[in-house]
């Protein structure tokens, strides 16, 4: 991989999805991370996130450490930034998974000023907004959005407040005043959280006063996003976001920094594909409404998937095997039908969520939605899981909106208004497909069709693509 050339005279990367969340951020932290960054920080957000990593051989999958951890012994400066709400028990037991496997994280660097995910906050969430069949938004349920909700109330119980017994008793009593429904035996909360805190305690610092250090002794700072930026709370698709602003803005001030201290910021997009999860309008998406009804019904997974379209697979210490490229899920592709073929996406693709499992919603790259995310994460993009589709007889790249197919008038700017977007209907430019590019090293060498597809879209958005990615492993990644 040659992402090296892309980093002159940086110090300070971002790297954020300009999607709806689950773009492939990984692989580049994971990259950036090993061999270049000095400190990673992450700023919003919680355990609603994921991120497989491969430890001695085995997957993982981590929810709130950065993805600089497993390089701790290295010297690599990890910090769970003020910006996020943190689910203390989680971050211990992902503490412990490392600790099972002899992997130090000396440098691991928590924020006092992080707010605390409490057991209210989770029963809240699981009750009010988790299951879509219940009027939910499609949360995580792990209490990301009642936190946020006292944070912003000022009732929040941050990570200072931990350590001293009498403040957290009266903070607990407050904050419990908005959730009279919840029956919590308070002295056992602050026995727990006590406890909790001791382990943490020799990590707790001033993380956003650390970081103006490590920026004024010139360290290389790769700030890793969460979520997407249609999912944040200031510029998503409100009401169906999650509770932090996932922008570039939001995760450089959720670690104490100016997004202008960034020095480039990679907005990631997958094309020519994209995915949701949890409800919401998405435009593009195959089988619309059927999907969005289908993914948020509990129960469907990848398994039953696999069992249901006839698709071979085996299942080892719980990890599901198949051929990403089976014939039968290539049919499924280019189906004339639309839910089998976002089906067949999902399953070619392996689009299944790494915090809930929940199997995720496809459509086609909504180039409106990504101008207007370049818009505010800046011009330089980078494409993900482009090989996914290798083998589609054809596909399509969302350039407007029509209020209804016959209608003369296209609108171009994205709109986030739920009445709007889910009123629609996109109009595409079809291309012809192409086939397995995954050993294709130089941007030239991509097929026509591809390079006419991107060169449009960065038209389009007026986007920059400077990487595309076209597999799992560092050296499928084109810079151009
Ligand atoms: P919450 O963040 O759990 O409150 O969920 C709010 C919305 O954000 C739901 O639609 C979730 O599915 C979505 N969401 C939260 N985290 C992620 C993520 O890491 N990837 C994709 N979607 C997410």
């Amino acid at each position: 991989m040659s992402l090296d050339k892309l980093l002159k005279n940086v110090r300070v990367l971002a790297v954020v999805c300009n999607q709806w969340g689950d773009t492939g951020k990984g692989k580049l932290t994971d990259y950036f991370s090993s061999s270049w960054a000095e400190v990673i920080a992450r700023g919003t957000g919680g355990n609603n996130a994921g991120h497989t990593v491969v430890i001695n051989g085995r997957e993982k999958i981590f929810h709130l450490l950065p993805s600089g951890i497993t390089y701790d012994s290295q010297g690599r400066i990890n910090i769970l930034g003020n910006g996020m709400v943190i689910d203390i028990k989680v971050l211990l037991e992902e503490l412990d998974g490392l600790k099972r496997e002899h992997m130090p994280y000396n440098n691991l660097m928590i924020s006092e000023d992080a707010n605390v995910i409490m057991p209210w906050h989770i029963e809240t969430d699981v009750a009010k907004n988790k299951y879509q069949t219940t009027g939910g938004i499609g949360s995580t349920g792990r209490g990301i959005g009642p936190c946020y909700t006292d944070k912003i109330a000022r009732k929040g119980i941050r990570v200072i407040d931990l350590f001293n017994r009498d403040t957290l008793a009266k903070k607990i009593q407050k904050v419990l005043e908005s959730y009279p429904d919840q029956k919590v035996n308070i002295d056992d909360v602050i026995g727990n959280m006590q406890s909790y805190a001791d382990r943490i305690k020799p990590f707790v610092r001033d993380t956003a006063g650390e970081m103006h250090r490590f920026m004024r002794e010139g360290k290389r700072i790769l700030l890793e996003g969460a979520q997407g930026l249609l999912l944040s709370i200031e510029h998503g698709t409100f009401p169906y976001v999650t509770s932090s602003d996932c922008s570039l803005n939001g995760t450089a001030s959720g670690v104490g920094l100016s997004a202008q201290t960034v020095d480039l910021s990679l907005g990631i997009i997958k094309f020519p594909f994209m995915t949701r999860v949890g409800a919401g309008p998405f435009p593009t998406e195959f089988g619309g409404k059927e999907s969005e009804f289908y993914c948020g019904q509990d129960g469907h997974t990848k398994k039953d998937e696999l069992e249901k379209y006839g698709i071979p697979h085996t299942v080892e210490d719980g990890r599901i095997r198949y051929d990403k490229r089976d014939k039968r899920i290539m049919q499924m592709i280019n189906s004339p039908n639309q839910f089998i073929q976002g089906t067949g996406i999902r399953l070619a693709a392996g689009e299944y969520g790494a915090t809930t499992g929940r199997p995720r919603r496809t459509g086609w790259t909504d180039a409106v939605a990504a101008s207007y995310a370049v818009s505010i994460n800046g011009p330089v993009i980078v494409l993900t899981k482009v090989d996914c589709l290798s083998g589609a007889d054809s596909f399509n790249i969302c350039y407007g909106y029509t209020q209804d197919p016959q209608a003369s008038e296209v609108y171009t700017q994205f709109r986030k208004q739920e009445k709007f977007l889910r009123s629609t209907t996109p109009k595409y430019e079809t291309y012809r497909g192409y086939s397995d590019i995954s050993s294709v090293r130089d941007f030239s060498q991509l097929p026509k069709t591809l390079i006419r597809a991107i060169e449009d879209f960065e038209r389009f958005t007026k986007g920059h693509v400077a990487v595309v990615s076209i597999g799992p492993e560092s050296e499928q990644t084109i810079v151009r």
